[in-house]
């Protein structure tokens, strides 16, 4: 038996892949005969400024290429000044006025803004904290998502602006809100709470079941003793209360979808905007109620291209198809401790890998600052006198290029053999009890991703409960919770030939978040053919050495046996606190046609890549393009009988990069085909076969 034997590249069947769509098909978020298909758009607030500046913006806009613009999110006092009273003649004439220099709008509905009227006059609409604070008007999302009277005031809103726009030629979509970020603690929240809880268990007596309530005698007589917290309680009410905000956001969302889409055109979509690996709320949940997925692509710290390439994946896995970039950075923000910008180029940069992984738009926040406001020092395209700021001309060139590629791309989405899972219920419950306050869940989950990624050069992030048919490799980094469900899924995909890697604190916990009866990976452990004995935080490194090459473990790291004779340790660790000496870190065995890999600690990159490798090997998994040098991302996008490459070189110096065969820059100074291109520093090609 061959086990994870080194890559050889092989230039012919990476050729082939190219060429060939994969059967996993993804589809197109958005489709407008009438609009370029790849839209660059600018969040735009025209009644932060006077009428008389709106076509001067508009022509600036256009000149840039902008045919996109994101209005009203924030409007509420402006379009219902007063209770009941709406006034939406500037809008329309903003609406008018854009689609006059070839701009479209997705409306936003204003609910992450009530009006000082609303709250004042019902300040039962407001947020209370965990600590019972209510919080008082001023800032934005200062609501309450479960009040019925600010449900009733948001679907009137959404409504009338339905009504008024849903029949607007020029208006193509609708965001919900804006970034749904905090649950509120109020009376409602909590009776809802205990209504939810009773539907899903029945009795309390189930509940305290459930719960292991006996524990420091928190056995409940009735639902409405529970408390409503978001940590230091029962890991199980933790779970539960994460899951009912989630439906909570969900049914915010239906609220507000059961009144706009009566009345909107049937093309326009309704989304809203979310904020990556945000684990507020279970994406997925709400995700169920909404037509596509859109999120806020903003920059912590460096741009880590791998780390945010993983976002995109994300975010296109929320609806299992292409996406929107409803905002991004021009260049720098003003939330972080120092708002330094990204470098001359990397805005552009940015903007390609989104469409490399599939977004439709890409669209900056904001356009031009408000005169006032928390704000003020945010990246913008034009300052407050209106006219460019150097970022602008950037951007341009964005616009440019998107017009130039934009047929080439329509209709095309990535397509990926080897997928990553995401599962919250897992983060939370790692989360609420981490143990090493250095185990951060998504960090763990990039970790894995960026071997993947950079040697597959596409990966699909998906929800546990996504088809797995079709993916040759599956990856879970960190699949805390497992159901018997769930389990008997993943077996069922090893046996029929897939690859399965799970990593350090899988299947530990059942999914009310209470301990596996049996040791790690609970219901995978007699599949594995091996178990967790002991697990470890680590406050210093760990050797480790095996048949896939030598390294180090840090943070986590679980002592491994194995049960059964053909199981293989592929990697033991060296000598560290004496219980790991000499012990069993990874584990694999062949199953059926596929095979179970189980990684019992956080491993150095390096490591990570081997191993990685060699299990792509052996599942047949090749890169789209081989050879290319370190720093070069590549994304394929394909469908309706095309391939796409963008290639970006996300270093700060030029990559030469040779083709399978002759290809066509769309965006390139040269119009013939070539063999090779040379991407300067943030460098970036769009290449179709001729
Ligand atoms: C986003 C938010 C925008 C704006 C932006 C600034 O999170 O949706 O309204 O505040 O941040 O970076």
């Amino acid at each position: 038996m061959r086990l994870f034997c080194r890559r050889a590249v092989n230039a012919f069947i990476a050729l082939l892949l190219i060429l060939v769509v994969s059967p996993r098909i993804h589809s197109q978020a958005t489709n407008y005969p009438d609009k370029p298909p790849l839209l660059l758009g600018a969040a735009w607030y025209p009644e932060q400024w006077p009428e008389s500046r709106w076509d001067q913006d508009l022509t600036l806009m256009e000149a840039a290429h902008i045919n996109l613009v994101r209005v009203a999110e924030f409007a509420w006092s402006t379009m219902e000044p007063s209770e009941g009273h709406y006034e939406f003649d500037w809008l329309d004439r903003a609406i008018a006025l854009a689609a006059k220099h070839h701009i479209c709008v997705v409306l936003g509905t204003p609910t992450a803004a009530p009006p000082a009227w609303l709250t004042t006059k019902y300040p039962e609409t407001l947020r209370w904290d965990e600590n019972g604070r209510r919080d008082e008007h001023g800032n934005r999302q200062q609501f309450s998502f479960t009040d019925p009277k600010y449900r009733q005031f948001a679907h009137n809103i959404a409504e009338q602006m339905a009504i008024h726009f849903g029949p607007n030629p020029n208006v193509v979509g609708w965001q919900l809100d804006n970034e749904y970020a905090n649950p509120s603690f109020d009376p409602t929240a909590k009776e809802q709470f205990h209504r939810w809880l009773e539907k899903k268990y029945g009795t309390v007596a189930e509940l305290n079941r459930r719960w292991a309530t006996a524990y420091w005698s928190q056995t409940y007589d009735q639902f409405d003793e529970i408390p409503t917290r978001e940590d230091g309680e029962n890991p199980a009410l933790l779970l539960d209360w994460k899951r009912f905000v989630s439906d909570t956001w969900k049914n915010y969302s239906e609220n507000q979808v059961s009144a706009i889409r009566p009345h909107a055109d049937p093309r326009q979509f309704i989304t809203t905007n979310t904020m990556g690996w945000f684990d507020g709320f279970n994406e997925y949940t709400v995700h169920s109620v909404l037509d596509i997925a859109a999120w806020d692509n903003y920059i912590t710290g460096n741009y880590d291209y791998v780390a945010n390439g993983a976002t995109h994946d994300l975010a296109r896995g929320f609806k299992n198809k292409n996406y929107w970039v409803m905002e991004t950075e021009p260049a720098f923000v003003n939330w972080h401790k120092v708002n330094s910008p990204l470098l001359r180029g990397q805005v552009r940069d940015m903007a390609w890998q989104a469409v490399g992984h599939g977004a439709e738009a890409v669209e900056y926040w904001q356009w031009r600052s408000a005169p006032n406001g928390q704000e003020e020092y945010h990246g913008t395209l034009v300052g407050a006198d209106g006219t460019p700021v150097p970022v602008y001309d950037e951007i341009r060139q964005v616009g440019e290029e998107f017009t130039k590629a934009g047929s080439a791309i329509a209709g095309t989405s990535p397509h990926s053999e080897v997928a990553l899972v995401n599962d919250y219920d897992s983060r939370w419950a790692i989360s609420f009890q981490r143990h090493s306050a250095n185990f951060d869940p998504v960090g763990e989950m990039v970790a894995f991703y960026r071997p993947l990624r950079e040697q597959s050069q596409s990966v699909d992030i998906i929800s546990i409960n996504a088809p797995f048919d079709g993916y040759k490799v599956i990856e879970l980094p960190g699949l805390n919770v497992i159901s018997q469900k769930t389990a008997d899924r993943l077996m069922e995909f090893v046996r029929n030939g897939g690859h399965l890697l799970l990593g350090p604190r899988s299947a530990m916990k059942d999914e009310f978040n209470a301990l596996q009866p049996e040791r790690q990976p609970g219901p995978l452990a007699a599949f594995l053919g091996g178990r967790v004995d002991q697990f470890y935080a680590l406050d210093a490194d760990v050797p480790l050495s095996g048949d896939l090459g030598s390294g180090t473990a840090s943070i986590w790291a679980e002592q491994l046996s194995t049960q059964s004779p053909d199981t293989t340790v592929v990697e033991r660790y060296g000598k560290s606190n004496g219980w790991l000496d000499g012990q069993p870190a990874v584990l694999t065995r062949k199953v059926g046609k596929g095979r179970i890999t189980y990684v019992g600690a956080w491993l150095d990159t390096a490591l990570l890549n081997d191993i990685t490798g060699g299990l792509l090997e052996e599942a047949g998994v090749q890169p789209i393009l081989p050879g290319v040098p370190k720093g070069v991302e590549v994304c394929r996008r394909s469908g309706q009988g095309k391939s796409v490459l963008i290639l970006i070189n996300h270093n700060t110096d030029s990559a030469h990069v040779s083709l399978p065969e002759p290809m066509r820059d769309l965006i390139g100074a040269q119009s013939t085909a070539v063999n090779a291109v040379d991407l300067p520093p943030f460098g970036v090609a769009v290449l179709t076969r001729e």
